[in-house]
C-alpha cells in the first residue's frame, strides 16, 4: 500500500508539525501509513520519538545526503484521548454583506449555555474541551446576570468604532487658545481623564472573572476597556497639548 504522503515544509516538531501531523493520521485508519517529508534532517530524526510518545510507530526511513528526508509513520490503534473525537466537518458559518463574519455569527443561532463550568479553562467558543486542561476558578458563570441579547452587536460596534488618538485628532488646531482659557480647558480635561480611569477600571476588574463560555461578554468588556484607554489618553494628551503641565525638575526642595 502506498503511503499518504505529507510536506512538512519549513514546519519543526515544537512549532506547529505535531498538530498537522496529529489531524493527518487522525484521519487514517489504525496500520495505514504516512510518508512526512522534511527538509531537516534532524526533524525527520526526531519523528521516531514523537511517532512513539503518541501512539504511533515509524516503519521507515530515508536519509539521503542533503535532503529532503523522508520518515514513515504507521498510524497507532489509539483514539484521541484527551478529548471528545472530532466530528465531522459541517457547513461554514454564514457571512454578512461584504464577507464579513460578525462576532453574532459565531454561535450559529445556538443560545450561550445559561450556566457554564466553573472550573473549565479557555475553551474558544466552539471548540473541543481536552480534559486534563488547566482548570480556573471563573466568578461570573451564570449566562442571565453577565448575558444581553444584543452583546454580540454591542462587541461588534465596538471593534468598528476603533481609532487612533494619537493620529485622528488635529492636534496642532488646539494649541492656539489664550493663557486663560487654555488653563481652564487643561483643567476640565484633567477632571474627564480621572473619570475615565474609572470607566476603565470597572469592567476591566470584571473581565478577568467572566466564564470564557460567554466569549460575547469578554469581547464587548475588552473592547470597552480599549475605548475607556483612548479615552485616557485623548483628554490626557488635551490637557497637555497647550503647554500647561506640572512642572517635575526641579524637585522643590524639602524642609
Ligand atoms: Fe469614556
Amino acid at each position: 500500500m502506498t503511503p499518504r504522503r505529507l510536506d512538512a515544509e519549513g514546519l519543526e516538531l515544537g512549532g506547529g508539525l505535531e498538530i498537522l501531523l496529529a489531524a493527518a493520521l487522525e484521519g487514517l485508519a489504525p496500520g495505514a501509513r504516512l510518508e512526512v517529508v522534511s527538509p531537516s534532517r534532524g526533524t525527520a530524526l526526531e519523528l521516531h520519538g514523537w511517532a512513539r510518545r503518541a501512539g504511533h510507530a515509524t516503519v521507515g526511513e530515508l536519509l539521503p545526503d542533503g535532503g529532503p528526508y523522508a520518515v514513515v509513520v504507521e498510524r497507532g490503534p489509539n483514539a484521541r484521548v484527551l478529548g471528545d473525537p472530532i466530528g465531522p466537518r459541517g457547513s461554514p458559518p454564514p457571512l454578512r454583506a461584504g464577507g464579513e463574519f460578525h462576532t453574532g455569527d459565531v454561535r450559529r443561532g445556538e443560545p450561550a449555555p445559561s450556566t457554564a463550568d466553573a472550573r473549565q479553562g479557555f475553551v474558544p467558543v466552539g471548540a473541543y474541551p481536552e480534559l486534563g486542561a488547566p482548570a480556573f476558578d471563573w466568578a461570573l458563570n451564570d449566562r442571565d446576570p453577565l448575558w444581553a441579547d444584543d452583546v454580540a452587536e454591542l462587541a461588534e460596534q465596538a471593534t468598528r468604532a476603533q481609532w487612533d488618538a494619537s493620529r485622528d485628532v488635529p492636534w496642532a488646531a488646539a494649541r492656539e487658545l489664550p493663557d486663560f482659557m487654555e488653563r481652564a480647558v487643561a483643567q476640565v480635561m484633567t477632571f474627564i481623564a480621572q473619570n475615565e480611569y474609572a470607566a476603565l477600571y470597572v469592567p476591566a476588574a470584571f473581565l478577568p472573572h467572566v466564564n470564557p463560555a460567554y466569549a460575547e461578554v469578554v469581547l464587548w468588556l475588552a473592547g470597552h476597556v480599549h475605548d475607556e484607554a483612548r479615552h485616557i489618553e485623548v483628554f490626557t494628551k488635551r490637557a497637555l497639548i497647550g503647554g500647561y503641565a506640572a512642572r517635575r525638575w526641579p524637585r522643590p526642595s524639602c524642609r
